[in-house]
C-alpha cells in the first residue's frame, strides 16, 4: 500500500503546486506558494515532476494496469475539472455545474484514493464499488467544507489567505445560497460577476454571505454526503477500519483547517 499511497501524496502535491499558479494563491499551509517562491514557470516544472515522480513509483512497484488507468484517469478528470473552472470565472454556475466541477476536480480524487485501497486489498467489484461510493460522498463534502471555509475559517487554521475564490473569481455553494436567499442578492450578483474587484468589495460580499444562512445550508449539505459515504462503507471490512473511514467523514465535515 505505501508506494501507492506515496504515489497519491505525490499526485496530490503536485496538484495543489498547479492550482496555487491558476488560482494566484499567495499562501498554502502557512507558507510562501512555489509560484511566488520561485515564479509560475518553475512551478509548473514542479508540479510535472511530482506527478512522473507519482508514476514512476507505480510503475516501480507493478501494480498493474488497473491501478494506471484509475491514476491517469483521476488527473485527467482533476485538469478537466479545474480548466471547466478557469474557463467559467466570474459567471454564475447552475448547481448542477457546481457540483459537476467538484465532482471532477475533488470527490474523483478521492473515490480513486478509496478505489484503489479496494483494488490492492483485493476487495470485491462491489465492496470497490461501495468503497468508491464512500470516497466520491467524502470529495464533494469535502470540497463543499473547503469552500465554506474560504469564507467562514480563520486563515491561521486553514493555511490559506481567506476569500481567495471571490478575488479569482471563482463561485461556490456559499455564493449561490445567499444568491438564493438573501434580499442583497442583486449587489452581490454584481460584485461576483465582476472581474477586479476590490478589497472593500470582497468584504461587502462576505458581509452579504455571512448574513444569509449560507453557512448552515452548506453545512447541512455537506452532512448529507459524509451520511451517504458512511452508508456505502462495505459490510465486509473489519471493525478498525472502519471506525478510521468513520473518522475520517467526521473530520471531513467537522474540520476548522
Ligand atoms: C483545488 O481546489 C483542488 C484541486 C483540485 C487541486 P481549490 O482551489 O478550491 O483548493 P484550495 O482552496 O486552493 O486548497
Ligand atoms: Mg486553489
Ligand atoms: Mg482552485
Amino acid at each position: 500500500m505505501l508506494p501507492l499511497a506515496t504515489a497519491i501524496e505525490l499526485i496530490h502535491t503536485a496538484s495543489l503546486v498547479h492550482d496555487d499558479i491558476l488560482d494566484q494563491s499567495k499562501i498554502r499551509r502557512g507558507v510562501s506558494t512555489a509560484n511566488v517562491k520561485y515564479g509560475p514557470q518553475i512551478a509548473v516544472l514542479l508540479g510535472d515532476y511530482l506527478f512522473a515522480k507519482a508514476f514512476q513509483l507505480v510503475a516501480e512497484n507493478h501494480y498493474g494496469d488497473e491501478v494506471s488507468l484509475v491514476l491517469s484517469k483521476l488527473v485527467k478528470n482533476l485538469c478537466i475539472g479545474e480548466i471547466s473552472q478557469d474557463r467559467s470565472l466570474f459567471q454564475v454556475p447552475s448547481l448542477t455545474k457546481y457540483y459537476d466541477k467538484i465532482n471532477l476536480k475533488t470527490a474523483v480524487f478521492l473515490a480513486s484514493c478509496c478505489r484503489l485501497g479496494g483494488i490492492v486489498a483485493e476487495l470485491n467489484d462491489r465492496e470497490t464499488d461501495s468503497l468508491t461510493t464512500y470516497g466520491v460522498n467524502l470529495g464533494l463534502a469535502f470540497q463543499i467544507v473547503d469552500d465554506l471555509l474560504d469564507f467562514f475559517g480563520d486563515s491561521n487554521m486553514t493555511g490559506k489567505a481567506l476569500g481567495g475564490d471571490l478575488k479569482s473569481g471563482v463561485i461556490t455553494l456559499p455564493v449561490l445560497r445567499a444568491l438564493q436567499v438573501s434580499d442583497k442578492s442583486e449587489l452581490l450578483r454584481e460584485i461576483v460577476t465582476r472581474n477586479n474587484v476590490s478589497d472593500a468589495d470582497i468584504i461587502g460580499a462576505i458581509d452579504i454571505i455571512k448574513k444569509s444562512d449560507a453557512l448552515d445550508y452548506c453545512k447541512s449539505r455537506a452532512y448529507a454526503h459524509i451520511a451517504a459515504a458512511i452508508i456505502n462503507l462495505p459490510p465486509s471490512i473489519s471493525e478498525s477500519t472502519n471506525f478510521m473511514l468513520d473518522k475520517i467523514a467526521d473530520f471531513v465535515v467537522n474540520r476548522n483547517w
